[in-house]
């Protein structure tokens, strides 16, 4: 079995005295694909926020190789789901950011963000402003951003729900074959179960309120799937079993 990387151990977290989500453990693997599947305003992203260290839970601990980093930020990497890119900075310059904040010399930092643009799709992209691209190359962007803060532990709170169907597709498809080349451990989440069944290794479904962690599913079928999975049997029967867990 593949080595933990990250872990939560009965995360509870209020917001002006109500009770947000309770008894949230997870794990993370060497190279998983994970997501958290549930409802708007169940607390995905409130959880997301504990584990990032942008807020405190209180109550439980999150662990990163076994090491206690509960109220940490900067440990993982993180792109919020409103995580925009800066209008008035160019693309090199947003996706470089990370590194500014490391004290890479500015043009280090160029230099550095500026060979990940091809294998990210944003070739030639470096000098607009995020405003001159489509919405899948701003995702896309914002992935690489996230991506050169830390590189192995990364969390993507609902990456692919603003786009298309059909640009949603590509992106799908680009972000399974990344995740071959590189070598990360991913956390996301959605509100899209063929996105959560097509993407990942294993599924978080939490229901509530409060938010609670009802189910864990596996996903058997090897990564990157083929088109062909999204119309299997195999694929509806998962997909059976996840609706039927959120009561739809
Ligand atoms: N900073 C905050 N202060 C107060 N309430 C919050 C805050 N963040 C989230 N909430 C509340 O917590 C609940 C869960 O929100 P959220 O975690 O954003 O859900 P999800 O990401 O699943 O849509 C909502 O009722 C929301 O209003
Ligand atoms: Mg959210």
């Amino acid at each position: 079995m593949k080595k933990i990387r990250l872990q939560t151990k009965n995360i509870g977290k209020t917001y002006a005295g109500e009770l947000i989500i309770k008894n949230i453990n997870i794990t993370l693997r060497e190279k998983e694909l994970v997501s958290l599947l549930g409802v708007s305003g169940i607390g995905k992203s409130t959880l997301f926020n504990v584990i990032a260290g942008v807020t405190a839970p209180d109550i439980g601990q999150v662990l990163l190789d076994g090491f206690d980093i509960t109220g940490q930020a900067g440990k993982v990497s993180y792109m919020q789901q409103k995580d925009l890119l800066q209008p008035h900075l160019k693309v090199l310059d947003n996706v470089a950011l990370p590194l500014f904040i490391r004290r890479l010399n500015k043009s280090q930092a160029r230099t550095e963000a500026l060979k990940y643009f091809e294998d990210f799709g944003i070739a030639g992209t470096q000098d607009k402003y995020p405003s001159q691209l489509s919405g899948g190359m701003r995702q896309r962007a914002a992935l690489l951003r996230t991506y050169l803060f830390s590189k192995d532990v990364a969390l993507f709170d609902e990456p692919f729900s603003a786009l298309d169907a059909i640009t949603k597709r590509a992106m799908h498809r680009w972000y399974l074959a990344l995740m071959e080349r590189i070598n990360m451990a991913a956390l996301f989440i959605t509100h899209d179960i063929d996105e959560a069944i097509l993407l990942s290794d294993r599924i978080y479904i939490m229901t509530g309120p409060p938010g609670v962690i009802t189910a864990e599913i596996t996903i058997n079928p090897p990564r990157p799937r083929a088109d062909e999975f999204l119309v299997s049997e195999n694929f509806l029967n998962y997909k059976r079993q996840i609706m039927k867990l959120l009561a739809l």
